[in-house]
């Protein structure tokens, strides 16, 4: 028996993904770009056990079901597949964060997943293919195998991407501020808020047309290490992706997301270095330099509504290494 332990932190993307492509394997219909988060980090133990099958994995000590379980078990069997031989997982995986608040984004978790299995089996497989792994269970987990700014490929001409790092987290003094609404979130699945947004929004045309260009641009202010524009690309990268998502009637933001929203703005105005971005959920992230931490975080606390904030630097990757007992 083998024990495997991985970590993974969690990544907030500057360019959003949303919507996927007609390709099997869960491949996004648009190109994305994130900052992987030094914050928010799930550990996962995977143990490779040889005969009987039957995976299990349980989240914060409670065993997972339905469909999260499913995806996990897909994930199972193709590493099976690769080294072509019988076994069974078992995993169990913490976050060093509230697990019910709606900030366990499947990207720290489905990133660990993938690398704990990957290396607990001995499966000869890459960084690379580790991604594409955490890619079909859950397209946000692809970018968070690596650290810093990652970008994850998508759109009608990739057939299987992997997410590869663009630059390191010391590439830019770029301040992620989670500000936390809520700490029971239950929102529709960002899978379910894409399908719906795909079936039912007058928008998600313009989102698609859209969604590349600001990519296009924002990648480019990341290389020339440009925070200004990276952070108001950004900006408009979450709410055009919000905008299309609304009109098919999913509305993730709350009434404190769109306070601390105003607050942003509202700071912008007076000149100081904020902006904000939201993903499939009502916590909005404020993206800052690491000059202006301070008074950004506390203007931001401030908020009323907003519960407490969590502070993040660009990460490092997710990493693994084996547990002798
Ligand atoms: C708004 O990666 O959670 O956070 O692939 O269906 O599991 P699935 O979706 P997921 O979607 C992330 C959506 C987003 C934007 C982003 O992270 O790019």
């Amino acid at each position: 028996m083998s024990r495997v332990r991985a970590t993974a932190r969690s990544n907030i993307a500057l360019s959003k993904y949303w919507g996927k492509s007609s390709h099997a394997g869960n491949v996004p219909a648009v190109p994305s770009l994130s900052v992987t988060l030094s914050s928010l980090v799930t550990t996962t133990d995977v143990e490779f056990a040889s005969g009987a099958r039957g995976d299990a994995l349980t989240l914060d000590g409670v065993r997972v079901e339905g469909a999260g379980f499913e995806k996990a078990q897909r994930l199972f069997d193709e590493v099976r597949a690769h080294i072509g031989r019988e076994g069974r997982f078992v995993a169990s995986s913490h976050n060093d964060f509230p697990t019910a608040s709606g900030l366990a984004s499947s990207a720290s978790g489905f990133a660990a997943l993938a690398l704990g299995a990957v290396r607990a089996a001995e499966a000869p497989l890459d960084d690379a293919s580790v991604s594409r792994l955490a890619r079909r269970a859950s397209g946000s987990a692809a970018r968070s195998v690596f650290g810093g700014f990652v970008e994850l490929l998508g759109g009608e001409d990739e057939h299987d991407p992997a997410a590869t790092q663009v630059r390191g987290p010391e590439h830019m003094p770029l301040r992620v501020l989670v500000a936390v609404t809520t700490e029971l979130a239950k929102d529709t699945a960002s899978t379910k808020g894409m399908e719906l947004t795909a079936a039912k929004s007058p928008f998600y045309g313009a989102w698609l047309d859209v969604a590349p260009r600001i990519h296009r641009e924002l990648r480019r202010a990341v290389e020339r290490a440009d925070l200004e524009a990276t952070c108001e690309l950004a900006e408009r990268s979450a709410l055009a992706m919000h905008a299309s998502a609304m009109a098919a009637g999913i509305v993730y933001v709350s009434g404190a997301t769109l306070a601390a929203l105003r607050e942003v703005h509202a700071m912008r105005r007076e000149g100081l270095p904020a902006w904000a971005t939201i993903d499939a959920g009502p916590h909005l992230k404020v993206l800052t330099s690491a000059d202006a931490l301070a008074v950004v975080t506390a203007r931001v606390a401030a908020v009323p509504g907003v519960l407490r904030v969590i502070t993040n630097a660009p990460g490092e990757g997710a990493t693994w290494e084996r547990v002798v007992e």
